[in-house]
């Protein structure tokens, strides 16, 4: 389909590849496929779903998305390789609109130190790619990797060539976030006055953040006449990320004015969709990001919040409920009943099993009878925290723990098994956190490495609950884990056991690992 002389800007969101590439954002096959349907709903034109060459897990991954999502076009990325484009190919072939995205760098400096390969062995390769990608699938896009650091006249040369042999989509990445506006936008206009057949493909952006200028170096490409933005959710990506998706739509809609193009986004499924993304990474959205973080539509100054009572949009730009996020925070008490609970769910974006909805009423219940205030975040706080590859075999029954200054801290716990096992055992630790941890890898026979961990308070107020998402390493393997209670020690022993119960569940998991060395742990 032709977008370049629409007024239609096709939004493709690589979350699932280019954002997982990021430190720590690694994702589970049955969180990406998650995340593939929150894209869905949130009406995205294409999910990269990921590198399917890249490992069998990846494979599966896209595969499976392939498979199970409808609406947006299915897409995997290949390097100019015969056996990534086939890869691709048996990967993405599965789903109603399949596309194979190919790639090669064409910059002088990735010619000469990463590829060693000519100019015209570059063109070459990546005509034999996208003819090769083309003899399988119908929708074929092409990358021209580094193209912000590439001689424009090069670059048009690469760009006529894989037109000619038949790419759909041509993407000029800025993939270092080195470009500026202005040289963007020359390059968009280069290539579409002295590229034969630029008329007939979609013309893609896709920026990286290094420069803090992704999305207004996107939003200079789209003036320029680039109909697809290819973006992540909260901007996740590689280094400083990638253009955030939530910024770049809202910054098409509340500016349509200026750039008459629109998206088919449903922009009211932004805010739950950042939730979900930043919960299953762990990576948090800033308090101040635009869209999406908790201070976006907060007015603190006497003087705003006066505008404010006077007329909205004295210092609103946009409506929060536009993006999904509810003006009135303060939502349900410990007298609500389920009906109410659940379409609170559903206005916050979250489509639940009846399973999973009877899980978190309970939850809910039980946190309304502790705290004065249920917020939204709470009730997404809850949703996440039961949003793990199935549950157990492990279950917490008691926790206690003695510390205080000057005393060792001890920590003993009573664990369920699935299998009808009760377990008690105790540990001491530097501090209540440790003391819980060891104690759980005593009653479970799981010793993992602990290599970062994160609190948060998911709201405010004294009783607000805390949020701990813990990173650790488990033979060599990288997982991750997330607890949410009133009682920031449970909310840590609960991330620590949500990735020990991971562990158990990966297929070919030890029954217990060997103990830790003396001296790192101690019975009491
Ligand atoms: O940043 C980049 O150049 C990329 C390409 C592979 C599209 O991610
Ligand atoms: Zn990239």
């Amino acid at each position: 389909m032709n977008e370049a002389a629409s007024n239609r800007v096709m939004i493709f969101d690589t979350t699932l590849r280019d954002g997982e590439q990021a430190p720590g954002c690694s994702m589970t096959q049955r969180e990406k496929l998650r995340v593939a349907a929150a894209l869905r709903d949130l009406k995205v034109d294409v999910i990269e779903a990921g590198f399917a060459a890249a490992s069998p897990g990846d494979f599966d991954s896209v595969q499976a998305i392939a498979a199970e999502i409808e609406g947006p076009v299915v897409c995997s990325l290949a390097r100019c390789h015969p056996g990534d484009i086939e890869r691709a190919w048996s990967a993405v072939q599965g789903a109603r609109r399949p596309r194979i995205h190919v790639f090669i760098a064409t910059s002088e400096i990735h010619r000469t130190y990463k590829l060693q390969m000519a100019k015209e062995e570059i063109i070459r390769r990546a005509v034999e790619s996208v003819k090769l990608a083309r003899s399988l699938c119908a929708d074929v896009e092409f990358s021209a990797e580094d193209a912000s650091r590439t001689e424009p006249g090069y670059l048009a040369d690469v760009v006529a060539a894989v037109i000619e042999a038949g790419a759909s989509t041509i993407n000029v990445p800025d993939t270092l976030g080195y470009t500026v506006p202005d040289e963007y936008f020359s390059l968009f206009r280069h290539l579409k006055e002295h590229v034969a057949g630029i008329d007939r493909v979609t013309l893609s952006v896709h920026c990286h953040n290094d420069l803090g200028m992704a999305v207004a170096n996107s939003l200079a490409a789209v003036s320029a006449g680039a109909r697809q933005v290819e973006c992540t959710i909260n901007g996740i990506g590689e280094r400083a990320g990638n253009c955030s998706l939530e910024e770049i739509v809202m910054a098409l809609k509340t500016r349509s004015g200026h750039f008459q193009v629109e998206t088919g986004i449903d922009t009211r499924r932004l805010y739950p969709t950042s939730r979900l993304v930043s919960s299953i990474t762990g990576m948090h959205v800033p308090r101040n990001k635009a869209v999406v973080g908790e201070n976006a539509f907060a007015h603190e100054s006497g003087i705003h919040q006066d505008g404010m009572l006077k007329h909205a949009s004295t210092y609103e730009i946009m409506r929060p409920e536009d993006v999904g996020i509810s003006r009135s925070n303060l939502v349900l008490g410990k007298h609500s009943g389920r009906h109410a609970f659940r379409e609170r769910v559903q206005q916050l974006g979250f489509n639940l099993g009846e399973e999973e909805l009877n899980r978190a009423f309970a939850e809910f219940k039980k946190l309304a009878d502790r705290k004065k205030e249920m917020f939204d975040a709470d009730i997404e706080a809850i949703i996440m925290s039961g949003d793990s590859d199935g549950t157990g075999p492990w279950q917490l029954e008691e926790l206690h723990i003695t510390a205080g200054t000057g005393t060792i801290a001890a920590g003993a716990v009573r664990m369920k098994h699935a299998d009808g096992r009760i377990v008690n055992e105790a540990a001491v630790g530097d501090g209540p956190v440790e003391a819980a941890f060891k104690a759980l890898e005593r009653a479970t026979g799981v010793v993992l490495e602990l290599q970062n961990f994160e609190l948060r308070s998911v709201t405010t107020g004294e009783d607000a609950q805390g949020e701990v998402t813990v990173t650790v390493d488990h033979g060599g393997r990288s997982y991750r884990g997330l607890g949410v209670s009133t009682d920031i020690v449970q909310a840590g022993a609960l991330a620590y056991l949500d990735v020990i119960n991971r562990v158990c569940r990966r297929a070919g998991a030890p029954e217990r690992d060997a103990a830790r060395p003396a001296g790192r742990i101690a019975s009491v």
